[in-house]
């Protein structure tokens, strides 16, 4: 175990008598966007943390990289875990990102040394959680990952701290900007997934492969870390249902509308009453009265609910520069004001896993559109197929469709299994009448 060199309290309340050496592998986004945090309000963070931050040494992958900050007075290291030594810095600031790679390998140097760790790395926290926090508690360091889960909204500390004295039963939220800035688009201008998309990535929102965000895998990374916090489980991506919004046309962002929603990527963690883990990642439609439906453009939102505070919700930006830097950048207050508490809202040792609900068994409303022909004996079709599998139906629309001899069929169905509805969905694509795949969406209760 290493000496407390984070204990910064000083006698002399004007000047921070302590110095905490950072080492920030990693200069780009996120790392240009400390450096210019530390920079801007210095004064305002040696204050309040009541410690000067100063740079033991950087690295990242190009050293000859034009950057936004100059960075010539900084001790460089070539190989990123040389960044973890104790000699130079006393924090190690990884804002390189990938689950494996270069920043295992230096959250494990750093740790293993005792030194203190923080990071906006969602996916290594996903995937490397529950080991690397093993690994914080055995050497006596700190681990923290406040920008990892919604950028700059302060929703880690908020579960960790806020609410710990809560038993949550209930986490959702919107986790990715991009993907909700693509959602906005086509629901304010009525573009196609595609064109949004490429307004995204002009826009910086996007980046050029865009997967992890579209596909889901960035929100499930959130929503894995967040159930870690709220229900005391490793987190892990094992067994988590990921959907993403590729799929989502114009089409059913219309008639969401019409039908009074809002479509949205929602990460959702739950715990059902008979203590079985529902984690899932997928486009849901939100009644459009609700605060979570309004959440718009980049913005992140999540609503947490506990026995005794109730819904609680929090909304910003989930991305970017100056929200992300800001969030590494309260970490770093909190090491210096001497918060050094768990990992996780647990001791690691005590982590465990929750038998978790199969898909087939959650329960809940649905939306379908099929594509049918216009012609008689259909609809007798589709609800053969409906009181056979037994789900019945809250409305049904039927919408002519102006470039051909096909109609749309729009229903909400009442409460009904996954299972039952996959089974419907199998016989409507079975009919000759249903021209293409049905599209199914989750009505969301929020
Ligand atoms: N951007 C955001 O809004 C945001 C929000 C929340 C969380 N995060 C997380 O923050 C982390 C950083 O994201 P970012 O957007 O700042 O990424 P970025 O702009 O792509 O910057 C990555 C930095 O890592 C360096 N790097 C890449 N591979 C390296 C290697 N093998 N060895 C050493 N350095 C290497 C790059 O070096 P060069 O500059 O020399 O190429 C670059 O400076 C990620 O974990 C990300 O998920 C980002």
């Amino acid at each position: 175990m290493t000496e407390n060199v984070l204990d910064t309290r000083s006698e002399d309340d004007d000047k921070p008598k302590k110095q905490i050496r950072l080492g920030i592998a990693g200069l780009g986004t996120v790392g240009c966007g400390l450096l210019a945090v530390l920079k801007k309000n210095g004064d305002l963070i040696a204050n309040r943390s009541g410690c000067e931050f100063t740079i033991g040494a950087v690295t990242a992958r190009d050293r000859q990289r034009k950057r936004e900050v100059d960075i010539s007075a900084y001790h460089w290291c070539d190989n990123p875990v040389d960044l973890a030594d104790p000699d130079k810095v006393d924090v190690v600031v990884e804002l390189i990102g990938g689950s494996d790679g270069p920043a295992l390998a230096l959250a494990r140097a750093a740790l293993g040394k005792g030194l203190s760790f923080v990071t906006a790395n969602k996916a290594m926290i996903a995937h490397h959680g529950a080991e690397l926090a093993s690994l914080a508690e055995r050497t006596g360091a700190s681990l923290r990952f406040e920008a990892a889960v919604a950028g700059g909204i302060p929703i880690v500390k908020t579960i960790k701290e806020g609410l710990a004295a809560n038993r949550i039963d209930r986490m959702h939220g919107i986790l990715n900007g991009t993907g909700n800035y693509i959602l906005t688009m086509m629901e304010e201008t009525g573009e196609s997934f595609e064109n949004a998309l490429a307004k995204a990535q002009a826009l910086g929102y996007a980046e050029a492969d865009p997967s992890f965000d579209i596909d889901g895998v960035d929100t499930a990374h959130k929503i894995a870390i967040l159930t870690s916090l709220a229900f005391g489980t490793p987190p892990t991506m094992d067994d988590l249902p990921i959907e993403g919004i590729r799929n989502i046309s114009d089409i059913d962002i219309a008639y969401a509308k019409d039908l009074g929603f809002r479509i949205k990527l929602l990460g959702i963690s739950r715990l059902t009453k008979e203590g079985k883990l529902d984690q899932r990642v997928h486009a849901s439609m939100v009644e459009a009265s609700e605060a979570l439906a309004k959440v718009s453009g980049a913005s992140n939102a999540i609503e947490a609910h506990g026995d005794f505070v109730g819904p609680c919700m929090i909304e910003g930006l989930g991305a970017g520069a100056g929200p992300t830097a800001s969030a590494v950048m309260a970490d770093l207050i909190e090491l210096a004001r001497g918060n050094t508490g768990s990992t996780f809202s647990l001791p690691a040792s005590k982590l465990a896993p929750l038998p978790l609900l199969e898909s087939g068994e959650r329960t809940g409303e649905f939306y379908v559109r099929l594509r049918v022909s216009d012609k008689t004996g259909v609809m007798a079709d589709i609800a053969s197929a409906l009181r056979d599998e037994g789900v019945s139906v809250e409305r049904l629309i039927q919408r002519t469709r102006a470039s051909d001899d096909s109609v749309h069929l729009i229903m909400t169905t009442h409460k009904t299994s996954e299972s039952r509805m996959a089974c419907v969905l199998e016989r409507f694509s079975d009919l000759s009448s249903v021209l293409e795949k049905p599209c199914m969406l989750r009505i969301e209760p929020i």
